[in-house]
């Protein structure tokens, strides 16, 4: 870690370098103040430009080391940097965030590469910029600009950020001399704004009722109240001084570094990036190069696959068993491209350049120049070998050869080919397009280079995976199966399924697992039952009776035109009608009960996951329900909920 100071004429360059984010800890921190004092006292020294090396620009507060008060703060530093009494410019390059934003508020000018982004991702961690980042911004452009920027998370390109006034100018290349000679010019000019503490007069006005309407469709979006943090302390930018808001900014950031909230949303943080590392042997691995991907079958799981790497720039081949499948499967593909593009989110042309990256065929031949092919064909062994005997066939030397199976053995299906070694699980969930999980099931005989380069395409889709070992149904549905086991017996003693869903939402899911059985299907569950010659008294009389879920109208809820779920009086008298033939006793269930009898048996079936090996770490269990079945983040995951905050949760209530 340094921070270098060099001179060009009378502008002084400031080079932060601490890699592999320049993450602003308290010993960086020490070292810009000294750099800052020296330039500060340098007669010579007209101006500054402050920079960053490596692959980016300071990419906020370190993490790590939030929630402790160490001096300098970051608050220290940037007043230090406003009071210089000579200009300075923020050189923009990689990824300008949370604290490192702040930092770049500080100076006088901001100027960035084309391809760099700005942001205030601390609300993605349950908290809200803790160094005037509300505040100094929303003087720069604006509440709702602000707001929108500092409540949602997201990163913004740096030509929209030069639209709204939060960049001053933006180069193609040679950053730091055009930063230097821009700052140059301004000095040249005398065109010098005053520090962006003492712009609140010039800030751009805002409609408050647009500022509370923004933050209700930002805390739904999130799922999350902390996005109501950053609009508290835009309100505060707008009505009180400058000292007194910073001051509030400050004591709420304090108060959410200390919250449960942020130690679960950190706890993911960390956990996310341990994932999706390779360790152990395959981290010394070498990744094979893939361009080419095929998808067997083209179904709605191997069209999203399709999709998913057409969309990451691979060129991809879906093949069906014959014509018609194809067309099909191929219409699927149009349509949601142009259903995208109908909403807005995706431009004509791009959608376009998708839709050619795939190609489809019915030959198997034609499989033969993949570098990848993934098998998302019916969940059925038989069906699986055979498919892998016939890629074996075809399939080029070193081809990986991968199965979407959700529950099958990946052992048994790389054991009915030639090479074992090149074959893996990649579980994508549904709609694999969206939903960021990927679960990369290593077989017994997996190469270790197999992993590296599943973890490395991985990044490129832009999917969270997570290494699993083989087992029925891996980490996420071998623990649903175990979170929704107890749930017929549940509603027979007495908790309705509006009840149960309400006590899951309430805890912070999505839905409840009444609905979302009902989304997905009953007869998935009627069907795998039957396969395995087991039975389950109220849902399979469901299926029975044809309630298969929201597609036929009617499961475990009764279902409008507009797909909305009311409950169903027949259902209710089918279970009080099984309840009275099992001689189950009817009585008021509670939500906590609710939530014990299925968080209990999901958690219990994670620790065995542990234990067996299946997981590589606790927090991998956590990434896999985040990200695959919308756990709530606040909770960071089933594991550290119930290792750090369901005691505590429990007592709450009591008291
Ligand atoms: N603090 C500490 N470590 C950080 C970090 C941070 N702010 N940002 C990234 N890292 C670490 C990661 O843990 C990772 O470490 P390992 O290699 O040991 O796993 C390494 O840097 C690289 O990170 P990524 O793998 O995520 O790299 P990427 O290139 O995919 O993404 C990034 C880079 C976009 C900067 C991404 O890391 C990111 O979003 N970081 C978090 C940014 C953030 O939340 N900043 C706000 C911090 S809070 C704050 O600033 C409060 C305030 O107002 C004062």
């Amino acid at each position: 870690m340094k921070v270098d100071i060099e001179k060009f004429g009378r502008i002084a360059v400031i080079t932060i370098d601490r890699p592999p984010v320049n993450a602003l800890s308290q010993a960086l921190r020490k070292l810009i103040e000294v750099r800052l004092d020296e330039a500060a006292g340098d007669e010579a020294v007209k101006g500054v430009v402050l920079a960053c090396a490596g692959r980016t620009f300071v990419a906020g507060a370190d993490i790590e080391e939030l929630g402790e008060v160490r001096p300098p703060t970051l608050h220290a530093v940037i007043d230090k940097l406003e009071a210089l009494g000579k200009p300075s410019v923020a050189a923009l390059h990689g990824t300008a965030l949370g604290g490192g934003l702040e930092l770049a508020l500080g100076c006088t000018f901001r100027v960035a590469n084309r391809d760099a982004r700005l942001g205030l991702p601390e609300v993605k961690l349950g908290l809200l910029p803790g160094a005037g980042g509300t505040v100094r911004t929303t003087y720069l452009i604006g509440a709702e600009a602000t707001l929108k920027l500092a409540g949602s998370g997201n990163m913004m390109g740096v030509e929209a950020a030069q639209g709204i006034g939060l960049v001053d100018a933006v180069f193609d290349n040679d950053l730091v001399a055009n930063a230097i000679r821009f700052l140059s010019d301004r000095i040249d000019a005398d065109d010098i704004p005053p520090p962006v503490r003492h712009r609140r007069e010039a800030m751009p006005a805002c409609d408050p009722q647009a500022l509370e309407s923004l933050t209700a469709e930002l805390c739904r979006k999130a799922r999350s109240s902390a996005p109501e943090l950053a609009a508290q302390s835009v309100r505060n930018a707008l009505t009180l001084s400058f000292e007194d808001a910073m001051a509030e900014e400050r004591r709420l950031f304090e108060t959410a570094t200390q919250s449960d909230r942020f130690g679960a949303l950190r706890h993911l943080f960390f956990a996310e990036r341990a994932a999706a590392k390779p360790s152990g042997d395959v981290a010394e691995a070498e990744p094979r190069a893939v361009q080419t991907v095929a998808v067997i079958g083209a179904g709605t799981m191997g069209s999203g696959i399709a999709m998913a790497f057409a969309n990451s720039g691979f060129d991809v081949i879906v093949r069906e068993t014959d014509e018609a499948a194809l067309a099909r499967g191929m219409e699927r593909i149009a349509d949601t491209y142009d259903r995208s593009v109908k909403r807005g989110s995706l431009s004509a042309e791009e959608a376009g350049r998708r839709k050619a990256r795939i190609a489809g065929t019915v030959a198997i031949a034609d499989l033969a120049s993949a570098d990848l092919i993934i098998e998302a064909a019916f969940e059925d062994m038989a069906v699986k070998k055979t498919i892998f005997a016939e890629i074996d066939a075809v399939a080029r030397q070193g081809a990986i050869l991968a199965t979407n199976t959700s529950y099958l053995d990946v052992n048994a299906i790389a054991r009915s080919t030639t090479r074992p070694a090149d074959v893996l699980g990649l579980h994508f969930f549904s709609p694999a397009n969206v939903m960021t999980l990927l679960e990369i099931v290593r077989g017994d005989q997996t190469a270790p280079d197999v992993l590296a380069t599943a973890l490395k395409l991985a990044r490129r889709l832009g999917k969270q995976p997570v290494v699993v070992g083989v087992c029925h149904g891996f980490v996420g549905n071998r623990m649903l199966q175990a979170r929704n086991a107890d749930l017929s017996q549940l509603i027979l003693e007495g908790a309705k399924p509006a009840q149960i869903d309400a006590a899951f939402r309430a805890f912070g899911w999505p839905m409840g697992p009444c609905q979302m059985q009902d989304l997905a299907g009953l007869d998935i569950g009627w069907r795998n039952r039957k396969a395995l010659g087991e039975t389950d008294a109220l849902p399979d009389r469901l299926c029975e009776l044809g309630r298969l879920g929201q597609k036929a109208g009617k499961g475990w809820y009764l279902y409008d035109d507009n797909h909305k779920p009311q409950p169903d009086p027949d259902v209710d008298a089918i279970i009080a009608e099984i309840a009275e033939i099992g001689g189950i006793a009817r009585r008021a269930v509670t939500d906590a009960e609710i939530i014990d009898r299925t968080h209990g048996p999901m958690i219990a079936e994670g620790r065995r996951i542990l234990d067996e090996g299946i997981a590589a770490r606790s927090s991998d269990i956590d990434v896999v329900w985040a990200h695959g079945y919308g756990f709530p983040r606040d909770l960071g995951g089933p594991m550290y909920w119930d290792d750090h905050l369901r005691e505590s949760a429990q007592e709450k209530k009591k008291v």
